[in-house]
């Protein structure tokens, strides 16, 4: 299926959000769509797939002038859109959100589960990928879930599939089986939309790239006429020198360790230190548990046995209360369930942890609040037409800036932070790394889980590595190799 966008419009009140897109995607080709956060990637998805209406413009496919009403609609005429924000439905088991709005009936008119098992095996075998279809979703780790929304919308059918940023929360291994998928996909004729900050995949899967910039097409370009350098050029309308900056300052003295973490079935003996303004990079692979050992640490979920030794003392974190007492603060990798309100305004959810500080005599002083969130989201480079306005209302990096802006804002000693980066775009991730090295230069002390290679690689001192909820070696970073990292994450030794 071929689709032409002419000259798409938007704004959202006075904020101008899309100038004038054209965007033609050739049938089974796999179109890359990239830019910086905010550039209005995913309201133009929002407007092919009739979630937002365009102010003007016009969608044609395969030459044929459309107006979808809703998503519902673009859905019926074979256009899927996997959604940037998980869409998933926490209380109800893989295999219901599979068939959310389409269940199989039997001929008594009860929902044929039997049916929807056997539909949603075949799929997954088709992929080449398990899924625990009686697991609530809510219980499945991000990965996981994200895995589930590809296979909802390839059960579609579609002609059309938008992926929005797909592998952000992917491992390597997952992201290869889908861009196993999206090949078998364009084969099929079907036309794949794909929106993604990462340029090394996007060079190795995708035929045409298509740049967006302040709301505006910028360039597009065949994949092998282009390169990174100029994509980027195009994205910032800068040149980005080195991806990663050095890192300055030398750690200090240790003043936190874990000592033998366990909790049954997710992770066994953990030990670990840090140093005063070190950054600990946690590898693994999805699943690895490197996640619930940062939970149980900041007291969001339970640990059987182990101790936390801050400043020389044992402490007791038994919930995430005790932790930001202690001056922790935990960036979660989740930020649409855990790291932010989306209807509460970006201020509000800035000055959350923050309350203390920002408050007089138990009232919040509004106006220190303001200048206080004003000057953290310009520290971070939020994009936001007001600060005022719901977090919702945000494009999903500057969503992402919004979480660290508010446990930075804390003045932390030690900040965990879960995937940092994902969905962010080149030039901001840049602000955050710089950031990192502020912080640490100040003696704050960062652990840093990320399932990029090259960003554990880039900005850690030391990289821890989980396998199956062991520690498999902690790497000076002048040993650390991707080689060996990935080794010991397989479990080889
Ligand atoms: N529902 C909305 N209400 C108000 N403003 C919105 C809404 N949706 C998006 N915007 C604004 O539109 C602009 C473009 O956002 P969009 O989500 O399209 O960016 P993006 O290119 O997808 O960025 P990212 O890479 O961060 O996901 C942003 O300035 C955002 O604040
Ligand atoms: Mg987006």
């Amino acid at each position: 299926m071929e689709i032409k966008l002419e000259g798409i419009c938007k704004s959202f009140g006075a904020n101008r959000v899309l100038t004038g897109v054209d965007l033609h995607v050739k049938s089974g080709e796999i179109h890359a769509l990239m830019g910086e956060n905010g550039a209005g990637k995913s309201t133009l998805m929002n407007i092919l797939t009739g979630i937002h209406k365009a102010d003007s413009g016009k969608i044609f496919i395969d030459g044929k002038e459309v107006i979808f009403k809703n998503n519902r609609d673009a859905e019926l005429h074979g256009i899927a859109f996997i959604h940037q924000e998980l869409n998933v439905w926490p209380n109800l088991s893989i295999l219901e959100n599979l068939f959310m709005m389409r269940t199989p009936k039997n001929k008594w008119g009860f929902i044929d589960y039997q049916k929807m098992t056997q539909l949603a095996e075949e799929k997954c075998k088709e992929i080449g990928i398990t899924l625990p279809l009686k697991k609530l979703a809510g219980e499945c780790s991000v990965g996981q879930q994200q895995m589930t929304e590809i296979t909802k919308s390839l059960m579609l059918d579609a002609k059309v599939v938008i992926m929005d940023e797909p592998t952000a929360a992917l491992t390597e291994r997952e992201a290869n089986r889908l861009f196993a998928v999206m090949k078998k996909l364009k084969a099929r004729g079907v036309s794949v939309i794909y929106i993604s900050h990462r340029m090394e995949e996007v060079f190795t899967n995708c035929d045409r790239i298509t740049v967006m910039r302040d709301g505006r097409a910028i360039a597009t370009s065949l994949t092998k006429d282009t390169d990174m350098e100029t994509v980027v050029k195009n994205m910032v309308g800068r040149v980005l020198s080195e991806y990663y900056p050095e890192r300055t300052n030398t750690p200090g003295e240790e003043f936190f360790k874990v000592e033998n973490f366990s909790e049954p079935g997710v992770f066994q003996n953990i030990s670990f230190s840090l140093r005063r303004g070190e950054i600990l990079g946690v590898a693994g692979l999805m699943g690895a548990g490197r996640t619930e050992i940062m939970r149980a640490i900041f007291g969001i979920d339970h640990c059987k046995t182990g101790k936390i030794i801050y400043e020389g003392k044992e402490i007791s974190i038994k919930k995430p209360l005790d932790a930001i007492k202690q001056g922790f603060g935990f960036i979660t990798e989740n930020r649409k369930s855990e790291g932010l309100i989306l209807d509460f305004s970006i201020v509000q959810n800035i000055a959350l942890p923050n309350g203390e500080r920002l408050s007089k005599h138990y009232c919040i002083n509004k106006k220190s609040e303001f200048t206080f969130c004003q000057k953290m989201s310009e520290k971070l480079g939020v994009k936001a037409e007001d600060i005022r306005l719901p977090a919702g209302t945000l494009s999903g990096g500057n969503q992402q800036k919004v979480v660290i802006a508010k446990w930075v804002g804390m003045n932390p000693k030690l900040l965990i932070l879960d995937e940092p980066t994902r969905g962010i775009d080149i030039g901001a991730k840049r602000d955050i790394y710089d950031l990192m090295n502020t912080l640490t230069a100040q003696g704050v002390s960062i652990i840093m889980v990320s399932s990029e290679l090259s960003e554990v690689l880039g900005m850690s001192d030391r990289i821890m590595v989980i396998h199956e909820g062991k520690l498999a070696g902690i790497l000076e970073h002048k040993e650390a190799t991707q080689e060996k990292i990935m080794t010991l994450a397989t479990g080889g030794m």
